[in-house]
């Protein structure tokens, strides 16, 4: 491990060039991120701000990352989950100059620790996926949160529990729900997601989808993504959900619906997308065929109970990079991909540029709408906030024009004739 106090704590310093050169890859496929970079390097709106994250340690974050310090904020950086951490990247990022704790591999202790070195700077900006870095703050150094302006949340998981945290009056800060905004929950989470979990599954595994019966548990977002790829490759996906309209409509898609005690019985590949725990439980393992994969994409690990697997287990070993064998004892074997973590993180790169471009431009106009509220005295309630449809608007326009692709426009009498309650038949 290469440890300089103050700055860095990653992996390999060594491995910066290689990084760099994957951070470059991400920058030629973001171009809104580096469009933003351009226009606020030259004004460094950020400058005077101090920046706290926690997110996932990966090219494109890098890109996020080298943004804001390009608009003048000063960041320290800490990766948002034990096994996503790229550590050429985080070196690349820490040899630029970047205060960065991450390496892949960490233990509960390293993460929290590495959180905590991220607060010695006393950030009065906080960026998060998942919210680890906020309640952190809140649990741990309440003091702090008197000096945060507001903070920035990615991911569904991070939101709900935000959400619950302002409505129990718990929050002590406001923040603004990246999530949320349709550039990010409709591009990220579908096709993100969809994509990046079905690369993790096949570097982890390298099996023909084709004709496999997918079990997707959770039909929101990412679910979607996930049950609409693997059909396109052939699997025949099942959806398991509690939620009845969301079920609906996994089956308006052509795809089967059941309870998960039926999937359990018949699936060859699982992933979880629910965001709750104990999806996957020891009665599951119990039915499955000999040779089930089991994963998740979620954003915490509880989704599949390793703990009943391990009780209901003879043996274990690592078959493959992320790929975990179990076998049972009643002599059946279940594979495990990346330890029950964001297979799309552990298991391969994440999404891909061209989708975080969107997310994290959406993180990056966050930012700077807290900076912006700060200049103009004006004091935000610590609530969670939406992102203005405006941002949405903008940030799709810009992926547009850098795509080569061109929209019409309404003319003043199609906007009239929209609102004309006057006219009908
Ligand atoms: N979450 C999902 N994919 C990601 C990526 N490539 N970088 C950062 N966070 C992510």
């Amino acid at each position: 491990m290469d440890y300089k106090k103050g700055k860095y704590k990653v992996k390999n310093i060594k491995l910066a060039d290689e990084g760099r050169k994957k951070i470059e890859w991400a920058e030629s496929r973001m171009p809104v991120m580096m469009a933003l970079r351009a226009k606020y390097s030259k004004t460094k709106p950020l400058k005077g701000y101090r920046i706290a994250g926690c997110l996932h340690v990966t090219k494109e974050t890098a890109v996020l990352c080298e943004t804001l310090v390009a608009a003048g904020a000063k960041v320290s950086w800490s990766g948002c989950n034990p096994l996503s951490t790229q550590d050429d990247v985080a070196a690349a990022l820490a040899k630029n100059g970047l205060e960065i704790y991450a390496w892949h591999g960490q233990d509960v202790k390293d993460f929290y620790w590495s959180i905590d070195r991220t607060l010695d700077m006393k950030p009065n900006l906080t960026l998060d996926d998942g919210a680890d870095l906020i309640f952190t703050v809140h649990k741990k150094y309440p003091k702090l949160a008197k000096e945060i302006i507001g903070g920035t949340e990615e991911t569904t998981t991070g939101v709900h529990r935000l959400r619950a945290m302002a409505a129990d009056g718990k929050l002590l800060y406001p923040v603004i729900a990246v999530n949320d905004a349709e550039t990010k929950w409709d591009f990220d989470n579908v096709y993100g997601t969809g994509q990046s979990s079905i690369d993790g599954i096949l570097r982890a595994t390298s099996v023909l989808l084709a004709g496999k019966n997918f079990v997707v548990a959770g039909y929101g977002h990412c679910g979607k993504g996930c049950a609409m790829r693997a059909a396109g490759l052939g699997a025949n996906v099942i959806v398991t959900e509690v939620k009845a309209t969301a079920a609906l409509k996994a089956t308006l898609e052509g795809h089967t619906v059941m309870t998960m005690d039926e999937a359990a019985k018949i699936g060859d590949i699982f992933i979880t997308a629910t965001g709750v725990k104990d999806i996957i439980t020891k009665k599951h393992f119990e039915k499955m065929r000999e040779g089930a994969i089991v994963c998740n994409t979620g954003h915490y690990d509880c989704e599949i109970n390793l703990n009943d697997l391990e009780k209901i287990k003879k043996a274990k070993r690592t078959v493959r990079p992320n790929n975990e064998e179990y076998t049972l004892k009643n002599g059946k074997k279940i594979y495990v991909l990346a330890q029950g973590r964001l297979v799309n993180l552990a298991a391969a790169e994440g999404h891909p540029s061209e989708v975080m471009d969107m997310s994290f431009a959406n993180q990056f106009m966050s930012q700077l709408r807290l900076a912006g509220y700060d200049k103009q005295g004006i004091l935000l309630e610590p609530e969670v906030i939406d992102i203005p449809v405006t941002q949405d608007q903008e940030i799709a326009g810009i992926k547009l024009k850098t795509m080569g692709y061109k929209i019409d426009k309404l003319s003043k009498e199609q906007e009239v004739y929209m609102t004309d309650y006057s006219s009908g038949t």
